[in-house]
């Protein structure tokens, strides 16, 4: 180890009004450039970069140990800072009007050559990046979206802290809470063949931290769920928890608001008005075809079943009979597609789960129908006049039950906004969606299972119908969405337990499993529950949306891939047999 000096500035400090300051700076060597007889090394750190001049004269010993630098090799670099030489300033560096005349240089350490340069336009895999993270962490880029991520931890921290919320730290290792995913076990060693879930979120914490009269608890916390993942979910991820006494739907709204505001405001300076617009899940799903829409573009859905009812067109009129929907959408200039791209189109609505596609092509006065052997031409001017389609549109229609046809529909509306490129990308639209249903029938599983979760509360008005029509029941549940992605939800609890019992039935989870499994929760609303009610913020989604980044996985320090692997450390690995034996764990 070597003795070496420390820095008096960073390496994105020094401006025009320190010329002939003596100074020290440490750093990585960016690049080095060679001019024949001078030495330029642009030093970086964190803070940005700056230009060392290491000249054969005024440099002395140094001058020749510079010969020896390399990319990425550490050093701490003495000398005084000099006006650039007239014409040689560079305008777009904030340290672009001085360099440092170098004095004395000391190697701190050396590096190999890099398997990629480190600066923000590379052209390598992700997969690479990720197993050298620590230098990909390097790249301005990544280190921005990180101090992005910094900002908005500080911001929402000092926002729920000035609203009268405490921060609880809750467990890690837990017993399993389901939230729809599959849990991360963790074997008990002490107690054989018992296990610990991860949480998959601090739900049944918080409310018994309700219960236990916090009134308005808030957590940081990492999550972790078992699910397929995609662009916008890891395996681990962060959420900003919150939860709340003696509220109801506008109080948790409000208190979200405004920390998206503030947060968004602080952070990158974008005014959000608030309050956000509301729309209902049937809203939500019957103009956009999803229970997350997103509004910066038209192209809304349109259901026409009446105008069909009786159609001749069987596809139709026996999927009105059926009690299913006739619907469309109607995309603008799009009358140009060929076949072959309608072809496409028609594979992908099969892939999505579609029977077939329908379409209408209207040019001039002539509507072109796709099933024009069935369908009559006045029932294709109805249908053109219901989506309100103009000549050169394309109108894709789509039927079969209700939830199935609009989500289609929802899917088709992404792609062609996509195609025909309608998605203004520098709007922020914030929208709150509301009254979700209570239950979906699982197919797979024969039985209910609950839309958000088990403990969200149905609406007041709606309690009557749990004995008789349980699909018909409305949550006071409420999703925030950003620009189509869910970025937060939440609900009002169940805070009774003869309630909570009576959902778990619904759920098909019997008293002794109840017990069993959250027998704790319902024991702890015996004595004395207040209502409440609560939100998760993804925080990752949001600095993803804060940094515009396209893959969530740019905006944690240590991402898994879509595989769940951490390509740096290898995980997950192989362990001793003896830490299994330990565990009475064999693996078939
Ligand atoms: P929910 O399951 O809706 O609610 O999660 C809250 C928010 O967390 C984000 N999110 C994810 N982000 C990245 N990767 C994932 N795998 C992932 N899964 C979810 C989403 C989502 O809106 N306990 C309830 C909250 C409550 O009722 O208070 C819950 O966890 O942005």
């Amino acid at each position: 180890m070597q003795q070496y000096k420390k820095r008096t500035h960073t390496c994105g400090q020094l401006r025009a009004s320190d010329i002939r300051k003596q100074v020290t700076l440490t750093g990585w060597v960016d690049k080095r450039r060679n001019l024949g007889g001078l030495i330029f090394v642009d030093l970086r750190d964190r803070h940005g970069i700056t230009q060392i001049a290491f000249e054969p004269d005024r440099s002395g010993a140094c001058y020749e140990l510079a010969k020896s630098l390399r990319s990425e090799f550490v050093i701490s670099v003495s000398g005084s800072v000099v006006s650039r030489p007239e014409g040689q300033a560079n305008k777009s560096m904030p340290t672009g009007e001085i360099d440092v005349e170098a004095t004395e240089l000391a190697i701190l350490n050396k590096a190999e050559t890099p398997p990629f340069p480190i600066e923000d336009s590379i052209d390598v895999t992700e997969d690479l990046r990720l197993k050298y993270r620590y230098l990909d962490l390097r790249r301005p880029i990544v280190q921005k979206n990180l101090l992005v991520r910094h900002r908005a931890y500080q911001v929402a921290r000092s926002y729920f802290d000035r609203n009268g919320f405490i921060e609880i730290e809750t467990p890690i290792l837990m017993k399993s809470t389901p939230e729809g995913a599959r849990d991360y076990l963790v074997p008990s060693r002490i107690h054989h063949g018992k296990f610990y879930a991860l949480p998959q979120s601090p739900q049944t914490y918080k409310q018994i931290l309700m219960v236990a009269g916090f009134d308005r608890y808030f957590q940081i916390v990492k999550c972790f769920r078992d699910e397929d993942l995609r662009a916008d979910r890891q395996p681990e991820f962060t959420q900003i928890d919150v939860e709340m006494s003696f509220v109801d739907e506008n109080d948790v709204l409000a208190i979200t608001e405004g920390a998206i505001k503030e947060m968004f405001g602080s952070v990158i300076g974008v005014d959000t008005p608030i309050p956000f617009p509301r729309m209902t899940h049937k809203e939500a799903m019957e103009q956009f075809g999803s229970d997350k829409p997103d509004t910066r573009f038209e192209m809304k859905v349109g259901i026409f079943s009446e105008v069909v009812a009786e159609s001749g067109f069987r596809v139709f009129s026996e999927a009105v009979k059926n009690g299913g929907i006739v619907a469309g959408i109607c995309a603008p200039g799009a009358a140009t597609y060929s076949r072959s791209q309608l072809d496409g189109l028609t594979d992908l609505a099969k892939t999505l789960g579609a029977g077939g596609l329908v379409y209408l092509k209207l040019q001039g006065d002539s509507i072109e129908c796709s099933a024009s052997k069935f369908v009559t031409a006045e029932e294709t001017k109805k249908i053109a006049e219901a989506l309100k389609a103009k000549s050169g549109d394309l109108v894709l229609i789509i039927t079969g039950p209700w939830q199935k046809a609009l989500t289609i529909l929802g899917s088709l509306r992404l792609e062609m906004a996509n195609r025909l490129n309608l998605i203004p990308h520098n709007k922020w639209n914030f929208l709150w969606v509301t009254d979700f249903p209570l239950l979906e029938f699982s197919e797979e599983d024969k039985r209910f299972v609950a839309v958000h979760h088990p403990f969200t509360s149905p609406k007041l008005e709606d309690i009557p119908l749990l004995d008789k029509d349980p699909a018909k029941a409305r949550a006071r549940a409420y999703d925030l969405v950003l620009n189509g992605t869910e970025i937060a939800g939440g609900s009002i609890r169940i805070h009774d337990s003869a309630l909570q019992t009576k959902m778990f039935g619904l759920l098909g989870i019997n008293e002794a499993e109840a017990k069993m499994k959250f027998g704790f929760l319902l024991e702890a609303f015996k004595y004395g529950a207040p209502p409440h009610g609560g939100i998760a913020f993804g925080f990752d989604r949001i600095v993803m949306y804060m940094t515009g980044s396209k893959s969530i996985r740019d905006v944690i320090a240590f991402p898994k891939t879509t595989s769940a692997m951490s390509l740096m450390d290898d995980s997950p690995s192989s362990v001793d047999l003896k830490q299994l034996e330990e565990l009475h764990i064999r693996i078939v």
